[in-house]
């Protein structure tokens, strides 16, 4: 028999374009899946993409799409990557821009337009080619749920992931007739959200199943600390609300093949080697000392304010801390100036994968000071490379890591220090329990051996998506 195919669409995905997690996801639950179904990925075909380099053929003659009225002409590319098939959309309104959704001041004023528009060309794309499932990601794939439910001709069941609730691409009411929705869906129902339109809510309403990146973020966002404004909504949506737990490809990020690394390893010996050269790298002394890393986008939501106010406290400790990342500009200067001041401290913005990778390797700690956190993948990433993960008690970080002072080397768990409180005090205090385990090394080794023998990988979470596909078909 032939496989089932799924059509997974997103906005970002690795290695083509990425800002955040969701690119990460995009890259690697589909090639879990791809064992079982025929999968193809879907994301817009951005201009710095590399058509040479990925081998990205134009599929078909362009078509025109209308949407509001207005025609756009646009067209369908394919490669295939590492085994899998990605599909691409083109038009020009959508790809012909220098960032995904904008600048770190401020967003695209027509990403709404954008958007619609990559929606309703992946909509007449499945009019043609026949999928069992598509697999909506966040707001900007939002509206296939929403035109799939309304086209009667196709009979693709949709799921909807939520990565991050915090981002519900939220519009002024006038971009409705922009993008040929009618008024009879801006209703509190549908897509009215305080008198504006809100994408998410269309993934929310129409799709046949919603699943966001953990079970306890899932139980989360039904409260109005986590719910964004759509706390209400998801209730009322909830007997289609499942929480999956997102994993990591374990092939890319092993300390064992890694090829980004200056020594490839296994154990905390090998660990130190990288741990020196990359001292080295950027200049910070003492490899005896705990060397605790930050790597996330400069957001509120990463507990950047938190982070920066523990900055001066944990620098006058016996300790090295390099940061890593980018993101809003507010939080740039106060960085930057904060660093300047301390010998121990590095700072590098900007996104550099592999300078990430031997981030990992070379460090003790991870910070993940998140105030909230739908999965998160660094806290896995890290525990693979024998780092320690510091995180707050939330979603994806309280279902991933379990408390050191519970240590059981023979639970399936990754273990690090977590604390309850997002606040400064309780993440210092954090801080000072993993100076203490530092010192413990029988303990610390114990832990880092444990770790980096977990399992974090799709295998389970893959098969829970079958599952749920296979109840939805
Ligand atoms: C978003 C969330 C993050 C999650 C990722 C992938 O970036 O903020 O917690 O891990 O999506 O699902």
């Amino acid at each position: 028999m032939p496989k089932q195919r799924v059509l997974f669409t997103a906005s970002e995905v690795f290695p083509f374009a990425k800002s955040g997690g969701l690119a990460d996801v995009a890259y690697s639950l589909p090639r879990a899946l791809s064992s079982i179904y025929d999968v193809h990925v879907m994301l817009p075909l951005y201009q710095w993409i590399d058509r040479e380099q990925f081998g990205i053929k134009a599929l078909g003659e362009p078509f025109t799409v209308v949407m509001g009225g207005v025609k756009y002409l646009v067209e369908i590319f394919g490669c295939t990557y590492r085994g899998l098939e990605y599909r691409f959309v083109y038009t020009s309104l959508l790809c012909d821009r220098a960032f995904l959704y904008g600048t770190a001041e401020s967003a695209y004023d027509d990403n709404a337009l954008r958007f619609a528009l990559f929606n309703r060309a992946i909509v007449s794309y499945v009019r043609q080619e026949r999928y069992d499932i598509i697999h909506l990601n966040d707001w900007q794939s939002a509206l296939i749920a929403l035109w799939i439910y309304e086209d009667k001709t196709i009979e693709t069941k949709t799921l909807y992931t939520i990565h991050n609730l915090a981002y519900q691409g939220i519009f002024d009411a006038s971009v409705l007739q922009k993008i040929g929705i009618d008024d009879r869906y801006f209703t509190m129902d549908g897509l009215e959200f305080y008198g504006e339109v809100n994408f998410m809510k269309a993934g929310i309403a129409y799709a046949d199943c919603i699943t966001t990146v953990s079970p306890t973020y899932a139980k989360e966002i039904l409260t109005p600390a986590f719910g964004c404004g759509l706390e209400g909504f998801l209730r009322y949506h909830h007997h289609k609300l499942v929480g999956i737990v997102n994993g990591i490809d374990t092939e890319h990020f092993s300390p064992l093949t890694d090829k980004a690394l200056i020594a490839p390893y296994q154990d905390t010996t090998g660990k130190l080697t990288n741990k020196e050269a990359y001292l080295k790298e950027i200049g910070l002394e003492g490899k005896e000392k705990a060397l605790f890393i930050f790597i996330a986008r400069f957001t509120w939501q990463k507990g950047m304010d938190i982070l920066i106010d523990a900055l001066p406290k944990l620098a006058s400790s016996e300790c090295n801390i390099a940061i890593l990342g980018e993101g809003e500009m507010k939080y740039h200067e106060p960085l930057k100036r904060l660093v300047a001041g301390y010998k121990n401290m590095h700072l590098t913005f900007g996104y550099d994968e592999s300078l990430s990778h031997r981030m990992y390797a070379a460090a003790d700690f991870l910070f993940m000071p998140s105030l909230f956190e739908p999965c998160g993948l660094n806290q896995m990433i890290a525990m693979q490379y024998g780092t320690i993960p510091l995180v707050h008690h939330t979603g994806g970080l309280a279902d991933t890591v379990k408390d050191v002072n519970f240590f059981d080397e023979t639970s399936e768990d990754g273990y690090g220090i977590v604390f309850s409180e997002p606040s400064r005090d309780a993440f210092i205090r954090a801080f000072v329990r993993a100076l203490a385990l530092y010192q413990d090394k029988t303990t610390y080794n114990e832990v880092i051996q444990h770790n980096m023998q977990c399992d974090f990988s799709w295998k389970e979470s893959a098969n829970a998506y079958h599952k749920l596909y296979q109840t939805m078909i």
